[in-house]
């Protein structure tokens, strides 16, 4: 027997020389698992290894709290004590998981010898193998190792890879692992098989999945076996919230429709940081209807949108700040429900919220106002058809969508249905982006102010007395054009 049980298996080459390691998935289902340790580093191990099945193991003299509740629950064994060679009898995998470096290099050297595969964590050199860091979706399993060098490498690349790939593929994979058998006989050659996978993860099927449409799912996939006729049209459309134009407020969803899409067919309001997140070799096509050089009206978008989910293409309609607020989201979801393409709808973060975080003025405020109400001002009509009194109730915030021409009427309305003139107002442009711009005053002074600083679309307005604390709550760029609102005094 050599005496240094590692010679046996593994010899630990000199730290700075890569580990040329041999990756593994193993089967642990009903086989002994020894963990070492009953502290917080041994709980963090355990979860995997029950996962995998494993009969698990734990051998210290104490146990935490939620260890200890794992043995009672029948979950794991418990051997008391200090560590003993013997522990190891019919193991297939120990982990040694204490913070006492003798009792770890004793379990190493015994599991050495018994050419037992042993971890012992956050030590290189005594482990004959290493544990990945994981992405789990389902059956299917990443694991990402650094050679044991770089695990904050490792861990980096986890946390990219975590935002990018779908939760929606564990049920895709699920259906693939329940349905091998089938597929292998419907397609037995491997080159025919590749491409019925090519049309499963990037078609239909998959697109179903994500949009959480099981049975639509099913039905994709049947088609493609080939046993029931397709139910309905191939391409898809996704409707996606681009926020208000910070890149870092797009949701986990939006980011990976984004990288997925074939075409995208944004608006005029989506920044650029944005588009720069989405997939190069997508086409961009701008829909802006204020664009300047070309004008898309809402027929020739839905016409874009049929056009290109028809030719099967990933269509993603890419909206400033959320759909369904302000965005005209509705009307496009009938017209592709009337045209019987499928579609998902994905929300973002719409511009009161940006602006109103950006600018630190909370839309509600136990002492300043009890409600808010989102409001559109763009065109004249608009304006007349608005209830005029209810808005100029007091200790209600107004988070205004509108262009900054319509300031005039908009606060003779609300001057002449009794909201004070000495409301606060913040007036945000180009919320969120590094350009922002917040001005402040009072409503008497509102078109005045805003001519003075020459404020620009996009634009958004919050009126009523939260915009007092915009002064003191300004966090982001630079501070606010004008002087701090005084507080509101309400009647008693
Ligand atoms: C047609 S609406 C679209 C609203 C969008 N769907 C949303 O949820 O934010 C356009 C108006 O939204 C507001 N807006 C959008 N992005 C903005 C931003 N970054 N800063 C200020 N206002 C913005 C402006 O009032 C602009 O005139």
């Amino acid at each position: 027997m050599a005496s240094d049980p590692h010679s046996a298996t593994l010899d630990p080459p000199p730290s700075a020389a890569p580990l040329a390691l041999f990756p593994l998935f193993a089967d642990l289902r009903g086989r002994r698992v020894l963990v070492v340790g009953g502290g917080a580093v041994a709980r963090r191990k355990l979860e995997p290894l029950l996962a995998a099945g494993a009969r698990v193991v734990v051998g210290a003299p104490w146990l935490e709290t939620s260890v200890a509740e794992l043995v009672a629950a029948g979950a794991v064994e418990h051997l008391e004590g200090a560590f003993e060679p013997a522990w190891l009898d019919e193991a297939w995998l120990v982990v040694a998981a204490t913070d006492d470096g003798a009792v770890n290099r004793a379990v190493a050297d015994a599991a050495g010898e018994r050419r037992i595969w042993a971890n012992v964590v956050d030590d290189l050199e005594l482990s004959s193998y290493q544990s990945p860091a994981r992405i789990e979706r389902g059956p299917l399993q990443i694991a990402i190792s650094s050679g044991g060098g770089a695990p904050m490498l490792a861990r980096h690349l986890r946390e990219k890879l975590e935002t990018e790939l779908d939760d929606s593929l564990a049920d895709l994979a699920t259906l693939l692992l329940r349905e091998r058998r089938r597929i292998r006989a419907r397609h037995p050659r491997l080159a025919e098989r590749r491409r019925f996978f090519d049309t499963l993860l990037n078609g239909p099927v998959a697109e179903r999945f994500r949009a959480g449409d099981h049975d639509g799912a099913r039905q994709a996939f049947e088609a493609a076996l080939g046993e029931t006729p397709p139910s309905r049209d191939i391409g898809s459309v996704a409707l996606v919230g681009a926020g208000p134009g910070d890149p870092g407020l797009l949701t986990l969803r939006a980011l990976r429709l984004l990288n997925q899409a074939d075409v995208i067919l944004h608006d005029r309001l989506v920044s650029a940081g944005v588009l720069a997140l989405a997939r190069r070799d997508a086409e961009f096509i701008e829909v802006g209807k204020q664009a300047s050089n070309h004008h898309v009206t809402q027929d020739g978008i839905h016409a874009l949108m049929l056009e290109h989910a028809r030719a099967g293409r990933r269509v993603v309609r890419l909206k400033g700040g959320d759909p369904f607020v302000f965005g005209r989201g509705g009307e496009e979801l009938e017209f592709l429900h009337a045209h019987g393409i499928g579609f998902e709808v994905v929300p973002g973060v719409t511009a009161a919220l940006a602006c109103a975080a950006y600018a630190g003025v909370p839309l509600t405020h136990r002492d300043h106002a009890q409600s808010v109400r989102f409001v559109t001002a763009h065109t004249r009509d608009s304006v007349d058809t608005l209830d005029w009194r209810a808005l100029a109730e007091e200790k209600q915030t107004l988070a205004v969508y509108m262009g900054v021409a319509g300031l005039d009427r908009f606060r003779q309305k609300l001057l002449e249905h009794g909201r004070a003139a000495g409301t606060p107002f913040a007036l945000v442009e180009n919320g969120s982006r590094p350009e922002q711009r917040v001005v402040t005053g009072t409503l008497a002074d509102l078109p005045g102010l805003a001519r003075l600083h020459n404020v620009q679309s996009p634009s958004l307005l919050i009126l009523g007395e939260v915009a007092s604390l915009a002064h003191a709550l300004h966090w982001f760029g630079n501070e606010p054009l004008g002087a701090p609102a005084p507080h509101v005094a309400h009647a008693a």
